[in-house]
């Protein structure tokens, strides 16, 4: 179980690189106003909803603690994050704030992450 729940952590750190690297390879266009949702964006979204949810079920399974509270918040800013790649997804170019917004939506998840406990 251990190694499993190692395995899809790291997919969970894959996923993590996905959705900030689409970001971040959008911000030159995005302050040009050229910026679009990549692939990247989308792919990352999912990873971290499937292999997050995947998580919580592993941990609850091995008997360890999971701070529902928590975890429903990084749930609910990862919804808003899919649904926003995927409005937005055909707009070439898309409206800058939504880049800056799924940037500033990943980050908070990451700093929730790090730093609620
Ligand atoms: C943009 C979306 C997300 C980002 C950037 C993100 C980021 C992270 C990071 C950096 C960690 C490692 C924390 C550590 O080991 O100290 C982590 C762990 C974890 N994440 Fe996420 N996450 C996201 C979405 C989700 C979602 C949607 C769920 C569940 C529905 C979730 C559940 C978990 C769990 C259970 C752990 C391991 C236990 C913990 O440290 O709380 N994550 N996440």
């Amino acid at each position: 179980m251990d190694i499993l729940l190692g395995i899809i952590l790291i997919l969970h750190f894959i996923g993590l690189a996905s959705l900030l690297g689409g970001v971040l390879v959008q911000v030159k266009d995005a302050i040009a106003g050229k910026g679009r949702i990549v692939a990247a964006m989308i792919h990352g979204a999912l990873t971290q909803l499937v292999t997050g949810v995947a998580l919580v079920g592993l941990i609850q399974m091995g008997g360890g603690e999971i701070n529902n509270t928590k975890i429903a918040v990084k749930l609910a800013i990862v919804l808003i994050i899919t649904v926003l790649v995927f409005l937005f997804r055909k707009k070439n170019p898309v409206v800058s704030w939504a880049i800056w917004v799924i940037g500033a939506l990943t980050i908070a998840n990451i700093a929730i992450a790090v730093l609620w406990h």
